[in-house]
Parts: C-alpha cells; structure tokens; sequence
C-alpha cells in the first residue's frame, strides 16, 4: 500500500520524514516512477496528474491546497474520495491575512498610500469600528476562523451561505432571496467562496450595485468569481472606495489590466494562505488513520456541490 506525494520537493521531503515517524508501513512515494501504480491508495496533489485510472485502488485523492475547483469532475473517478486540506497552518495564515485586509480597508490604507505618494499629510475622517459592518460571502472553516479573530474589533459581523447557518455573534443570512439584505448592510465585504458553477463570476455589477456606496472588497475567494471589468467601473464610479484582492482571473493578470496601478487596490499574488507541510503532513495522517478505521474524512467534499 502507497501514498503518492505529488507536488515540490521541498514539501515534500518534510511529509516525507513525518510519514516515517507516524507511518511506517505506508510506503512514501515523492514521484509516480518506480512505484506500482496498483499499489497507490493515497494521492496528494494539486491537479490530476495525467490519467487517473492507471492508479486502480486509489482510495482518496488529497487536495494540497484548501480549494479543490482545479480538479474536474470527470478527471476524479466517482468511487475516489476527494478531501480538501484543513491544516492549521493554512487557518492561520487566512486568519492573519483576513485581519490584515480588513484592518487595510477600515484604516484607510489605501488612500493614505495615495496621499504618501503625493506627499500629503492630511488626516481623513475614521468611522469606528462598531460603525464598519463586515460581512462574509461564504461561512465555511476558513470563514469562521476569520470571524473569531476579528470579533475583539467590534466590528459587527455578518455572514451569507448557500445554506442556512448559524454562528454566535454573526448575523447570518442564507439563498438568494437574503443575498440582497446582506449586502444591503455590508461595509466591508469578505469573499471567501469556493469556487462553483454557481459562484463563477459572483462579482459582478449587479452584486456592487447592492452594497452601499464607499463599500470595501476584500477578496480571498478564487479569481474567477470576480468580473474585474465591473469592478474597475464600482471603484471610479464611487460604489467602492477600495479592494483588496488576493486572487484575479487569469493570475497573474495581464500587465496592461488597470487593476494594477489603481490607486485604490491592492493586489497580492495569491498568498494569503498556504500549506505549511509539517501541519499539513500531520492533518493527512490523522485522515488517512480515519480512512483505515472507517471514519468520516475531514474535509471530504461533497461532489455534488463541488466543495
Ligand atoms: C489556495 O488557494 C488553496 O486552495 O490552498
């Protein structure tokens, strides 16, 4: 039996020696040459590499990052389980990143770059905290995570869902039909979706039309859920003042795409949060000891949702 790590060396020899200490008699593979592939019942990668069925027991196919939009549907065999990565690394890492934007975008950072760069100092008016309402446009783990390093802020705190959910302190609203309230009382606006058919492109015009004007985005989703085109139009228009964005469609953008020199975004190359190997080793050990013991998976995805 044989775990197939696909994916840097570098990571990879870390999960290589964890493996060792915690399973030994699972074989480690950092490479798909020499190994039987009827041997492969765990796989861990980013995309699928080439045709899946040449592995014929594969058990679970682990995601290396948190998203598992890259693979296909019809790339993964039905009988395959496919598991997202939940590591605490990856929860830290989104939890710095989410405070660190939404901190930005209340604080006025981005003008103030602005008045920096025309040599300006001039002190703008600050709204409280408890005057900033941030809502969150998915409420999964990395959501919830967020949430609770933000509530000391005071900011109040909201939260939208395909379905309904429910967590202390979030005003939570869920389905289409609340969409519209929720945005109605959002300030900032958090987009931490996973990416679907029904997510693509939920950025849009119509959506920044619903929030107030002066609204903040602050989007740690995946690209194609914005419409870079509407939002360029919400920031010069006065709909928004400001975003932040971790993700773009296609990534990196082109070198022409406005977004880039707009003084009011910020773009990072899609760091808000990555694997860490140690804590990411160690959370596909405990799932493969629950796959051997017949337990639920952490982080299985639902395949007919696509997350
Ligand atoms: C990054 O976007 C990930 O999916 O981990």
């Amino acid at each position: 039996m044989a775990f197939l790590f696909n994916s840097d060396a570098a990571r990879g020899a870390i999960f290589r020696q964890v493996f060792a200490r915690e399973l030994p008699d699972l074989e480690f593979h950092l490479s798909s040459e020499g190994v039987d592939p009827d041997k492969v019942r765990y796989l861990l990668t980013w995309n699928v590499p080439g045709d899946l069925s040449r592995f014929r027991n594969l058990e679970v196919l682990f995601s290396i990052g948190a998203g598992v939009d890259q693979f296909k549907p019809d790339t993964v065999p039905s009988h395959v389980k496919l598991v997202r990565m939940i590591e605490d690394g990856i929860i830290r890492m989104m939890q710095e990143y989410i405070v660190l934007g939404v901190l930005t975008l209340h604080r006025e950072m981005l003008a103030y770059r602005e008045q920096q760069r025309r040599g300006l100092w001039q002190a703008l008016a600050a709204s409280q905290a408890a005057d900033r309402r941030v809502g969150f446009l998915g409420l999964g783990m990395l959501a919830r995570a967020a949430i609770d390093r933000l509530r000391p802020f005071q900011f109040p705190l909201a939260a939208w869902s395909r379905s309904k959910k429910a967590v202390e302190g979030v005003t939570c609203f869920h389905g289409e039909d609340q969409l519209g309230n929720f945005l109605e009382r959002t300030d900032i606006l958090v987009c931490l979706l996973p990416l679907t058919e029904q997510t693509r492109g939920i950025l849009n015009a119509k959506l920044f039309s619903l929030l107030r004007i002066g609204a903040r985005l602050l989007h740690v989703g995946r690209g194609p859920q914005l419409d870079t085109v509407a939002l360029v139009e919400a920031l010069n228009s006065g709909r928004l003042a400001a975003a932040m964005l971790d993700v773009t469609d296609p990534e990196p953008l082109p070198e022409s795409h406005p977004l880039w020199s707009h003084p009011q975004v910020i773009i990072t190359p899609h760091i808000a949060s990555v694997t860490q190997p140690l804590t990411a080793a160690q959370s596909v050990i405990e799932n493969i000891r629950r796959h051997r013991a017949g337990k639920d998976l952490v982080g299985l995805v639902d395949r007919t949702l696509g997350y």
